[in-house]
């Protein structure tokens, strides 16, 4: 009995963090849907507070892969998360804008430039894991975890290849 209800909890919170799982792994499946379906639809729930995004995040103006509707805090937080799941800093894929210089005293990214090859391979990509998501790992049976640019990354700019460990090339 109590076990049944710990039970019935413990879907319900894992039916909460999925649906979490899945709208900030895959915010772009969902919000390309939405896209499509309502065009006039405002930002989601926890988007941009009233009065307007801090000035470093201006509403993006060269989307091609994800949802062009995106505030520029999503695309940030979206950022954030293929830099860490690379490895890498955000100058790996956004070239330089030599005529502006931050704070720092260092020339400013520009980022709705398209020169690095790195950002056009980022974009191939993104387009990858939305096909393997949408039409393959998530339509597995019990299908939980979406493949994310870490699957393979793990850290690394490029995938390192994997070498089995010897002992598992033993024959049992
Ligand atoms: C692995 C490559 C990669 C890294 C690392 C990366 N970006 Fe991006 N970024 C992209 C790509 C690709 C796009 C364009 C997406 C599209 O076309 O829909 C983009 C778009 C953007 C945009 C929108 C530009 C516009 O106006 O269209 C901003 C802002 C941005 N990135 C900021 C950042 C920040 C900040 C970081 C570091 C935290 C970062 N990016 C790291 C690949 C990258
Ligand atoms: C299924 C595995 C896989 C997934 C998932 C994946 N990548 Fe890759 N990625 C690769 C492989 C393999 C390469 C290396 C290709 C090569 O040999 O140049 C690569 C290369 C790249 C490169 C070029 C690196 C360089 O130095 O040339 C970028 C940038 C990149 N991936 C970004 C991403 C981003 C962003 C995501 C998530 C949206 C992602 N990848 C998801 C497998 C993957």
């Amino acid at each position: 009995m109590i076990r049944s209800r710990f039970r019935q909890a413990t879907l319900a919170v894992s039916a909460c963090v999925l649906t979490l799982v899945s709208l900030t792994l895959i915010p772009s499946h969902f919000a390309v849907q939405a896209a499509q379906e309502s065009p006039q639809q405002g930002p989601p729930p926890g988007g941009p507070p009233p009065g307007g995004m801090p000035r470093q995040m201006p509403k993006p103006t060269n989307l091609k892969v994800l949802p062009k509707d995106l505030t520029g805090k999503e695309v940030h937080d979206i950022m954030d998360k293929w830099a860490g799941q690379l490895g890498v800093h955000c100058n790996t894929c956004h070239a330089a804008d030599p005529n502006r210089v931050g704070p720092n005293g260092r020339p400013m990214l520009n980022f709705p430039d398209d020169s690095k090859q790195e950002k056009k391979t980022a974009r191939v990509m993104y387009k990858m894991v939305q096909d393997i998501n949408s039409n393959y790992v998530m339509n597995l049976p019990n299908a939980k975890d979406p493949v994310t640019c870490g699957t393979c990354h793990r850290g690394h700019q490029k995938p390192e290849a994997f070498v089995p460990p010897p002992e598992e090339n033993h024959p049992h």
